[in-house]
């Protein structure tokens, strides 16, 4: 049967990692979460001491990031982790401190340049959903079907709080919107491949769907594909 590639792109905590598993799980195709990857670097890049609240030094990132290895796989639980180097770093890399490294370090063109090489070559078969920021537009340009999602800072924020509640963090409401916005603002407007919407990419905001609802919307587009 006929394979594409799907790319779902939007700004931090819209849902695509939701949308782009719950797709792939239910077409049977390959999920790739691009920002585990700039989270992996920037785990690195932290444990190196390379990046400090002020500083990122770039050239030793630059003179080690051909060491770094990403790769997934998937548990007995049937979820995909991420493991750097052979280590298992799911967990630690979804911390907001590493949140905050990877929107950082990716915006150096030498970080992004590895990254997307490595993204291209894990989709070069064809049958892969992948998320991010830069997918539709740069990573898979010619993606048969594009899927960039929105939703108001204010929902994504409230659903981020929700996760980092749940895992423990101590943070407030206000900490995580004014996060959001930051990221927002890194990410948009940043010169090495800004968030924006492919020309040929379809939106959704899915600030009042629920997931399901998003999930059929996006098979309902699959299909129109196929
Ligand atoms: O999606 P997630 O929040 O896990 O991504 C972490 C960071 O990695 C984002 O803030 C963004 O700056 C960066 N990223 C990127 N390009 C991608 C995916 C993520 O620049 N394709």
């Amino acid at each position: 049967m006929k394979k594409i590639n799907i790319a779902v792109d939007g700004l931090s905590s819209c849902g695509k990692s939701t949308l782009a598993k719950d797709l792939a799980k239910k077409i049977g195709y390959t999920y790739i979460d691009s920002g585990a990857m700039y989270r992996a670097v920037a785990l690195y890049a932290l444990r190196s001491g390379w990046v400090t609240e002020d500083d990122i030094d770039k050239e030793a990132l630059k003179q080690h990031i051909p060491e770094i290895r990403i790769t997934f796989r998937t548990n007995e639980q049937g979820q995909q982790e991420t493991y750097l180097n052979g280590e298992n770093v799911e967990k630690e890399i979804r911390s907001l401190e590493v949140g905050n490294a990877a929107s950082r370090i990716s915006t150096l063109d030498f970080v992004r340049r590895e990254m997307v090489r490595q993204q291209q070559e894990m989709g070069k078969e064809k049958g892969v959903v992948m998320d991010g920021r830069d997918i539709g537009t740069v990573v898979f340009p010619d993606a048969e079907l594009k899927i960039f999602l929105t939703a108001s800072p204010e929902t994504r924020a409230l659903r981020r709080f929700n996760e980092l509640k749940e895992k423990g963090e101590e943070i407030t409401y206000e900490e995580v919107l004014a996060n959001i916005k930051e990221r927002d603002e890194r990410d948009s407007n940043r010169s090495q491949s800004p968030v924006r919407k492919a020309d040929d990419a379809i939106e959704l905001d899915n600030s009042n769907l629920t997931v399901e609802e998003q999930l059929q919307w996006a098979i309902d587009m699959f299909n129109k594909k196929m």
